[in-house]
C-alpha cells in the first residue's frame, strides 16, 4: 500500500440551512484503505459523506480529490472524477431487474483499473448472481443494499462511499456484505464508509474516525482504537 492521498477534507463546517451541523471535521482516505466513520445516531456521519460529496455544502474549508480541489464542484462531477457514493436510502430501480439496474449504470473504464462487468460483481455478492432477473422492488432490504453497490461500481470509481453498509441487514447478510468489501480493498479500491456497528467496521477497516456531535473525536488505526477503551466507551454505542 502506498500512502498517496486520493481524498482529504479539511476543517469543514457544514449543515442545512442555518443548522451547523459539522464543526472543523477533517479526514484523510489514501489509495488502497478503509477507513471507517464511526459515530453514534445523529453524530453526523451521513452529513460528512454529503459534503464530501458535494451534495451538501461546506461552508468552509477544503476537500481535495486526487489533489483536486471539489469543494465547489456539483455531484455528478466529483462522481465522474472517480468518487462513487453510496446513500444511506438504498436507491435501486423497483421496476427493473437486477441486470438492468446493474447495465444503466455502465460508465467507461479508467486508467490501470479492471473494468467492473456484472459477472464480476456477483462473483463478489453471490447473493445478487442468483436472482439476476428479479425487480429490484421485490427484492429484500440487504439485497438492494448490495445492489446499490454494485450498480456504483459499474461506473468503475477509485474510491466509494458507503453509508452505513450493514445498516438493518440480517447476520448472514452481514457476513457476506464485509467479505465483499473486503474483497473490493483487495482489488484496490479505496473505502471511507460510515458505520456504528463497530464489530463489522473492525473486521473491514485499516483505520477509524470517530465522529460525536460533529466533531471528530479520535482518529487512528483500529488496533489503537481497541487499545482505548475509554474513547471506545465515550463515543459508540456498545
Ligand atoms: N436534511 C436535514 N435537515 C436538517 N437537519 C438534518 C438533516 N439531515 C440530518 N440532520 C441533522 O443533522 C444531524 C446529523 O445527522 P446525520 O449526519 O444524518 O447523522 P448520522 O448519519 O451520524 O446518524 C442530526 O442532528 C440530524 O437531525
Ligand atoms: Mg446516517
Amino acid at each position: 500500500m502506498t500512502s498517496e492521498t486520493l481524498l482529504r477534507a479539511s476543517d469543514l463546517d457544514s449543515g442545512y440551512g442555518r443548522a451547523q451541523i459539522l464543526y472543523g471535521v477533517g479526514l484523510e482516505l489514501r489509495r488502497g484503505e478503509v477507513v471507517a466513520l464511526l459515530g453514534r445516531n445523529g453524530a453526523g456521519k451521513s452529513t460528512t459523506l454529503k459534503t464530501l460529496m458535494g451534495l451538501v455544502r461546506a461552508k468552509r474549508g477544503q476537500i481535495t480529490l486526487f489533489g483536486e480541489r471539489i469543494d465547489t464542484l456539483p455531484p455528478y462531477r466529483v462522481c465522474r472524477m472517480g468518487l462513487g457514493y453510496v446513500p444511506e436510502e438504498r436507491r435501486v430501480f423497483a421496476g427493473l431487474t437486477v441486470m438492468e439496474n446493474l447495465e444503466v449504470a455502465r460508465r467507461p473504464s479508467r486508467d490501470g483499473i479492471r473494468s467492473w462487468t456484472p459477472e464480476r460483481l456477483f462473483e463478489l455478492f453471490p447473493n445478487l448472481g442468483r436472482m439476476r432477473e428479479r425487480r429490484g422492488g421485490e427484492m429484500s432490504g440487504g439485497e438492494q443494499q448490495m445492489l446499490t453497490i454494485a450498480r456504483t461500481l459499474m461506473g468503475n470509481p477509485l474510491a466509494v462511499l458507503l453509508d452505513e453498509p450493514s445498516e438493518g441487514l440480517a447476520p448472514v447478510i452481514v457476513d457476506e456484505m464485509a467479505k465483499g468489501i473486503a474483497e473490493l480493498k483487495r482489488e484496490g479500491l479505496s473505502i471511507l464508509l460510515s458505520e456504528q456497528n463497530l464489530r463489522f467496521a473492525t473486521a473491514i477497516a485499516d483505520r477509524a474516525a470517530i465522529i460525536e456531535s460533529g466533531v471528530i473525536r479520535f482518529t487512528g488505526t483500529m488496533a489503537e482504537l481497541f487499545a482505548n477503551t475509554e474513547v471506545r466507551d465515550r463515543y459508540l454505542a456498545v
